[in-house]
């Protein structure tokens, strides 16, 4: 009996911890089914989302995982076991999941710390030890879990009780903390979640806050605002969360790029919410930007910060592994921006990092992500032109 519960207590959380650290070493890729479907879902759109992901190259750009958000669920049996909706998902998570795999994906799912998800449907309160081995038993891979419906729960201690269920569970889970950042994740959350949510929801614009009574959804801006004093919270296996992936949802064309390039210099998880069975090229070469990607991936882990800021033009720098550097200029503003970005005036210091870049010392070589191109060196200006709601996004490599 002592054994078992130094096995329980000690060694397992310990197991748990160490593959905590593996499974996202990097920020997480995938899909998500809420920002399109809401509750409109079942298992033939996961079928087909899980085809799309490979068939469009976006497995290959590194997407994994397809997550399944809320409203997937049917009803507690009399034992207490959730069991997914029968109606719509009549072949069983189990299926879905062995398919999913199949294709060399991983599948994610929802649930709520609270009695009841956001959606309304059974949340895992009381039953966290049971619901883990029921994902664990389907062959689930990342779970994302809510804060709807908590009343004076408190948060960290909720969101430890199911980390330690899925330990014991034993099957390697990605844990998404979803709290909106009401309780400062960042500050006990890192040996919790591979990552947490540091807002509300998001919402498909520009620059907009729309408010819903006692809650509100963000636009790419106002996200992006709310990120500066994080970055020291987040590293490999910990990351903040801005939310999910507006791209292909309704914003322009250069929003859609500016919203893309700023989650990969915030090191955020790259988890797509548009329809992929069904989305423009457009659309599919801003997700699929393998350099852009990689400035997003990019072992070193760290998250961007503004190192310049002129009203509506602003500047943003992610040290990356190999001394290199990116560098994100915005365009936040109406009318299209013209200047002139003379690099010996503006050394990049961090102090969370601990990387200096000295261009006045070191020649860098320029490389647009976006015109996927070599763009000069740091020898002499940058002269540009930003359209409004724009980026260039770079990468600087030492010149050898
Ligand atoms: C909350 C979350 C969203 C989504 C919905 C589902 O609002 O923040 O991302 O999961 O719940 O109901």
């Amino acid at each position: 009996m002592k054994k078992l519960l130094f096995l329980l207590l000690f060694v397992l959380p310990v197991i748990g911890f160490t593959q905590k650290f593996d499974l996202a070493k990097t920020p997480p890729m995938g899909w998500n089914s809420w920002n399109t479907f809401a509750c409109d879902i079942n298992e033939e759109l996961i079928r087909n989302t899980a085809d799309a992901m490979v068939s469009t190259g976006m497995k290959d750009a590194g997407y994994i995982y397809i997550n399944i958000d809320d409203c997937w669920h049917g009803e507690r049996d009399n034992q207490g076991f959730i069991h997914e909706d029968a109606k719509r998902f009549p072949s069983g998570m189990k299926a879905l999941a062995d398919y999913v795999h199949s294709k060399g994906l991983k599948i994610g799912i929802y649930s709520d710390a609270g009695t009841q998800t956001c959606g309304g449907r059974p949340g895992s309160r009381g039953h966290e030890y049971q619901d883990a081995i029921t994902y664990a038993g389907w062959g689930i891979d990342y779970l994302k879990y809510d804060w709807c419906s908590t009343g004076e729960l408190n948060a960290a201690e909720a969101y430890i009780t199911m980390r330690d269920a899925i330990f014991v569970a034993g099957r390697p889970v990605v844990f998404s903390i979803c709290e909106w950042g009401e309780n400062k994740p960042w500050t006990w959350a890192k040996d919790v979640g591979h990552l947490w949510r540091t807002t509300g929801d998001i919402h498909n614009c520009w620059d907009c806050v729309m408010g819903y009574g006692t809650w509100s959804k963000l636009g790419v801006l106002a996200i992006l605002d709310k990120q500066a004093d994080l970055r020291k919270y987040a590293g490999p296996g910990h990351w903040n969360d801005p939310d999910m992936l507006e791209v292909g949802n309704g914003m322009s064309y250069t929003e859609d790029r500016a919203h893309f390039s700023l989650w990969c210099m915030l090191a955020a998880p790259l988890i797509s919410g548009n329809d992929i069975r069904n989305m423009t090229k457009e659309t599919l070469e801003i997700l699929t930007n393998k350099e852009a990607i990689a400035i997003n991936q990019d072992e070193l882990g760290v998250q961007c910060f503004k190192m310049y800021d002129k009203g509506d033009f602003e500047v943003y720098a992610k040290p990356l592994s190999n001394n290199e550097l990116a560098l994100c200029f915005l365009n936040r503003g109406e009318t299209p921006f013209t200047f002139s970005f003379d690099w010996k005036n503006y050394p990049v210091y961090d102090g969370v990092s601990g990387k200096n870049y000295d261009f006045a010392k070191t020649e860098y070589r320029l490389r647009d992500c976006w015109l996927k191109q070599d763009a000069g060196t740091t020898a002499v200006p940058l002269k540009a032109t930003l359209q409004p709601h724009d980026v260039i996004l770079m990468r600087l490599t030492p010149k050898k």
